[in-house]
């Protein structure tokens, strides 16, 4: 039977140079989306899908991130004294257990694959779950979000898995694809990987989407510390070793993610997650509406 998923590794420690001159003094993953930084969308992710642990690799001029998952008293305190029950509530709600983080420091951004290596004493000897804490999600016709699908697909076939989304084939280079094995429909067997293909060669227009369960033994490929394109550690490189002595499958996640690590793609997300808020989404609606028929 295949292990729980226990712990989580949210690596936060990039530049955030697409979408400068936000990020010149706040992490990308402390950027707003509705009411919330990006990091707590996927925080709250995790925690919906059972994550017990919660392991962040940062980096220089990123304590803030620290200070969001710990007690803030004076800010506490104030509102118990005004009497703002509602919003204290939800502060207390969104605090991880004591004890139920970790952070650890990436020193320089080397690459995701160099970022997920320096969790391996937090994560130690069992599978865990990665999150690209940028790349956020709303649940579709099954109800859950993406990682909650990874790890019913990691119950059901146990090794590795990768949730995976189509994108333009004209854009298949940008990014890392799967090719597909024996196909179950909702998830199937990864054949291979390739990151950044060459353009035209892309075995298919299925993109690695930034929620993934690995299985410890990924550390000790990453180790090696290869670089491969951009000149970075690649996690896909990592997998490919990885897949050469164990299986991977890819999960088609039935919902929408949104990359709040460009400009385009974090507006859009403060949009669907607007929308998508019951105490939010009467008064967005008709204000969108007004700006959408200037258009
Ligand atoms: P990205 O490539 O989207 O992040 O990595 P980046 O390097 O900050 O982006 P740009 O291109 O400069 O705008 C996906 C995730 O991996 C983390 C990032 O913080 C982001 O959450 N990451 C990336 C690291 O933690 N370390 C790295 O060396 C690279």
């Amino acid at each position: 039977m295949a292990k729980r998923i226990r712990k989580a590794v949210f690596p936060v420690a990039g530049l955030g140079t697409r979408v400068l001159p936000a990020t010149k003094t706040v992490p990308k993953e402390m950027l707003t989306v509705v009411d919330r930084p990006v990091l707590q969308h996927a925080v709250e992710e995790a925690r919906e899908a059972g994550i017990e642990h919660f392991v962040f690799v940062t980096g220089r001029n990123k304590a803030v991130i620290e200070d969001h998952f710990d007690m803030a008293y004076e800010l506490e305190d104030t509102l118990k004294r005004r009497n703002k029950t509602k919003e204290l509530e939800e502060l207390m709600r969104d605090l991880p257990a004591a004890g139920a983080t970790s952070f650890t420091r990436q020193q320089a951004p080397l690459g995701l694959g160099h970022a997920i290596w320096c969790a391996r004493d937090i994560i130690g000897d069992e599978p865990f779950a990665v999150l690209l804490p940028d790349m956020i999600t709303l649940p579709g016709g099954r109800g859950s979000r993406c990682l909650q699908q990874c790890i019913d697909t990691h119950a059901r076939h146990g090794g590795n898995v990768i949730a995976v989304e189509e994108c333009a084939p004209e854009d298949a280079h940008m990014y890392g694809i799967v090719s597909v094995g024996r196909d179950f429909g909702h998830d199937f067997e990864i054949k291979g990987m390739v990151e950044k293909p060459p353009k035209g060669t892309a075995p298919s227009n299925l993109i690695i989407s930034g929620r993934y369960i690995l299985q410890p033994d990924i550390f000790s490929i990453l180790e090696k510390g290869e670089k491969g394109a951009g000149g970075e550690i690649q996690l896909t490189d990592g997998m490919i070793h990885l897949q050469k002595s164990q299986p991977f499958h890819g999960v088609r996640f039935d919902g929408k993610t949104y990359d709040t690590g460009s400009k385009i793609g974090f507006l859009a997300a403060n949009v669907a997650f607007a929308l998508a808020r019951p105490d939010i989404a009467p008064g967005f609606r008709a204000e969108l509406k007004r700006i959408v028929g200037t258009l």
